[in-house]
């Protein structure tokens, strides 16, 4: 029977020398949960697709603020460029202690029109490249017996959207693949994710999503859309050992969307 230790001592917050990975980085919420994550003491590589000015922009801000942060080019569905990152991260120095994957995009589409293309691009970043983090981070984490996974799924994994199918079977993917994962690695490594609701970031906006859906997100008990800080904060708290007994968790900042 494994009945392995607690973290020693009082449980705190403090992600001091940690090193994280953020993909997604350069907006909304992976720039917010690089930034809250290096507030909270974590060393951040921030990632993101391109290294553009946006990514940049994220880094810069954490320096400015006194944290320690870099920019590390990546996109998340080509499995070279995930093993880059990651193996990158391990030696900043490392090791790589934090893992998050918030990459994603989002696509609104009656179902018949979707072309093999959509389904392959959506289900490509939001499922198949969530899949090749979480192996290339695992792989580094699980033989030291230590580190925190945390995958950004959504509430539309649980409820479905009209007009949204391939994001809501990637995000569902999500919820499958972190619980069996978080199975598969306790007690060393603890794998969660995070189902947001609607959040306020370039995502949920008419550049993606039409009027009447954009009108709908935001009839919600908190009657408003959620800030990507007010994310990033479940991303430190499950990266921190105060979430030391949690494992497989799906946490819900989603303004009551759904209970
Ligand atoms: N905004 C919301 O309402 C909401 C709700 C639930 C879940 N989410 C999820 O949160 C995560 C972050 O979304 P956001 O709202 O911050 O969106 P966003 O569009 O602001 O940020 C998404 C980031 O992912 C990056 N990205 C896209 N494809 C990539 C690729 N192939 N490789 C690397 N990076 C790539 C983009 O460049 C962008 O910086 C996503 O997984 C999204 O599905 C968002």
């Amino acid at each position: 029977m494994i009945d392995p230790a607690p973290p020693a001592g009082p449980l705190r917050l403090d992600l001091a020398g940690r090193v994280a990975v953020v993909t997604g980085a350069a907006s909304g919420i992976g720039r917010a949960s690089a930034i809250a994550l290096a507030a909270a003491g974590a060393r951040v590589v921030a990632s993101d697709r391109v290294d553009d000015a946006a990514l940049r922009d994220t880094v810069a801000t954490i320096v400015a603020a006194g944290g320690v942060a870099e920019a590390f080019a990546c996109d998340v569905t080509v499995r070279a460029q995930v093993d880059a990152l990651m193996a990158h991260a391990d030696t900043r120095p490392g090791p790589l202690a934090i893992s998050v994957h918030c990459a994603g995009v989002l696509q609104e589409k009656p179902f018949v029109d979707t072309t093999d293309a959509d389904w392959d691009h959506i289900v490509g970043v939001d499922l198949t490249g969530v899949f090749l983090c979480c192996r290339a981070a695992l792989a580094r984490m699980a033989p030291r017996g230590s580190g925190s996974v945390i995958n950004i799924a959504s509430e539309l994994g649980f409820l479905g959207r009209a007009q949204s199918a391939p994001y809501c079977a990637a995000k569902a993917g999500v919820v499958g693949l972190t619980r069996s994962l978080a199975r598969e690695f306790a007690p060393a490594v603890r794998v969660n994710g995070i189902a947001p609701g609607p959040i306020d970031t370039p995502m949920l906006s008419a550049q993606f999503m039409q009027p009447e859906t954009l009108a709908k997100e935001r009839d919600i008990p908190a009657q408003r859309f959620g800030r990507p800080d007010e994310v990033a904060a479940t991303v430190v708290f499950l990266a921190s050992d105060l979430a030391s007994f949690y494992f497989g968790q799906m946490l819900g900042p989603n303004g009551g969307a759904w209970m």
